[in-house]
């Protein structure tokens, strides 16, 4: 399969000559040190080896469950945060939020505000639903309060047993409030591995039954995976090996921030993933790229100007569809008043098109440097490449940082101080 395809020369262009032949060793050195597990955080590498160690009895039981789920409602609520909720949403924003004969999906447990639970349960009301509850650790305040409030309205709705059968656990294997609960209440219960850590889970049930109950293929998004895990495994310097030295050598040279881009709409949740991926990641001991998020052409008419002319502090990484496209054309009017004219016939695809290179070909000549990362069309496929891709880059990027890519000892502090404030026992 493998169709991605990365373009590192308008970032190179900003590197001193030879600089890539130069860290080759060092980035060669931060992939042995991931596939050998000896390196920081090694508990948490379980996601390396996961597309090619997915059983299809595990696709069949998650395919089985969708169909029961379906059968008893056309809604589902997905709860859960961070890495328990980004990665299903960036695949199933991605491919247009709803496929044949899937579940239409929304979400609780990613926010506090009360405004959207009043809202969530307004768009409830008159519906049957069921619940997918995602926590590693199980006792995670946001989705745990979101879960309190769904689970009280399917007991209300349905009684006890019924709400049973209309929640579906994905947790740790043996710990946790929720694995409790669902052995407690007799909830089908899906284990996330421990050793793979949250923002690298989406391969796991907590993206994979999402995926598919709002209608996506989940076999071929593994498959997707497995191409890219095949391209590691063979290729000496791998595309996720090039975009890591990139973006290092990038850092190196003084670069603070990493912009990913694209001209994609959808693909504005693929970029949240991202930016967990890296920024929880990478983000640590003083040190770390900050990734930030922008949907083109919309973000042009915001941060356009600062990134043509502001301070010179990033570099850009482009996720774009190269393959054909364009039944959507601008089409002749009565008369050309508004001047377009000189656009009749051609297709949005096209123009659009024409709006990510004259962008691209501007942030360039402006100063900053940019990655193109393509796939021919946005399809599971090469979701799972794109999710790999990103993964594995992480991993090694990480290393090559010097930090502990796995952990997140920084996200503790604010609940700290929430817990404290809420008067939470023991704390
Ligand atoms: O990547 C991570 O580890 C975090 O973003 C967690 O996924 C997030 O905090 C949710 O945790 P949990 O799945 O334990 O509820």
């Amino acid at each position: 399969m493998d169709r991605l395809t990365l373009d590192v020369a308008n970032a190179v262009s900003f590197l001193p000559q030879n600089s890539l032949a130069g860290i080759e060793p060092e980035v060669l050195s931060a992939r042995d040190v991931l596939e050998n597990g000896s390196g920081a955080g090694n508990d948490f590498l379980g996601w390396v080896s996961l597309p090619e160690s997915i059983a299809e009895g595990d696709l069949k039981r998650i395919e089985d469950e969708v169909a029961r789920l379906k059968a008893l409602a056309r809604k589902l609520v997905v709860v859960g945060i961070g890495g328990s909720y980004l990665g299903a949403r960036a695949v199933i924003e991605a491919l247009g939020g709803r496929g044949t004969d899937g579940m239409e999906v929304v979400y609780a447990g990613h926010t506090l505000d009360e405004a959207y639970y009043r809202r969530l349960m307004r768009c409830l009301e008159d519906e049957d639903f069921c619940v997918v509850v995602i926590s590693k650790s199980g006792t995670t305040t946001e989705p745990a309060i979101a879960f309190r409030m769904l689970r009280s309205e399917l007991e209300r709705r349905y009684g006890r047993e019924g709400a049973r059968q209309r929640i579906v656990a994905v947790t740790d294997g043996a710990k946790g409030a929720l694995h409790g609960m669902a052995a407690g209440e007799g909830y089908p219960a899906y284990v996330i591995p421990d050793n793979v850590g949250g923002r690298f889970s989406v391969l796991t049930p907590v993206g994979l039954l999402p995926i598919a109950a709002a209608g996506f293929d989940i076999r071929s998004l593994v498959a997707g995976a497995l191409a890219m895990r095949t391209q590691v495994k063979s290729t000496p310097m791998s595309a996720p090996l090039q975009y890591a030295t990139v973006r290092n050598l990038l850092y190196r040279s003084g670069k603070k921030v990493e912009v990913m881009s694209s001209f994609l709409y959808d693909m504005h949740y693929f970029a949240e993933w991202w930016k967990q991926l890296y920024g929880e990641s990478e983000g640590k001991d003083a040190k770390g790229l900050l990734p930030y998020n922008l949907s083109f052409t919309t973000d042009l008419h915001s941060l356009g100007q600062y990134i043509q002319e502001g301070e010179r502090l990033m570099f850009e990484t482009l996720v774009k569809s190269t393959g054909k496209g364009g039944s959507l054309t601008v089409e002749q009017a009565s008369d050309n008043s508004d001047g377009l004219d000189y656009l009749c016939g051609k297709s949005l695809t096209e123009i659009n098109r024409c709006a990510e290179r004259g962008t691209m070909m501007a942030h360039h000549d402006g100063g900053v440097p940019v990655i193109e990362v393509g796939v021919d069309k946005i399809d599971e496929a090469s979701l799972g490449e794109l999710i790999y891709f990103f993964e594995y880059a992480c991993g090694v990027s990480g290393y090559m940082l010097g930090v502990n890519p796995f952990n997140q000892p920084g996200v503790e502090a604010y609940k700290r101080n929430m817990f404290k404030l809420l008067g939470k026992p023991g704390v």
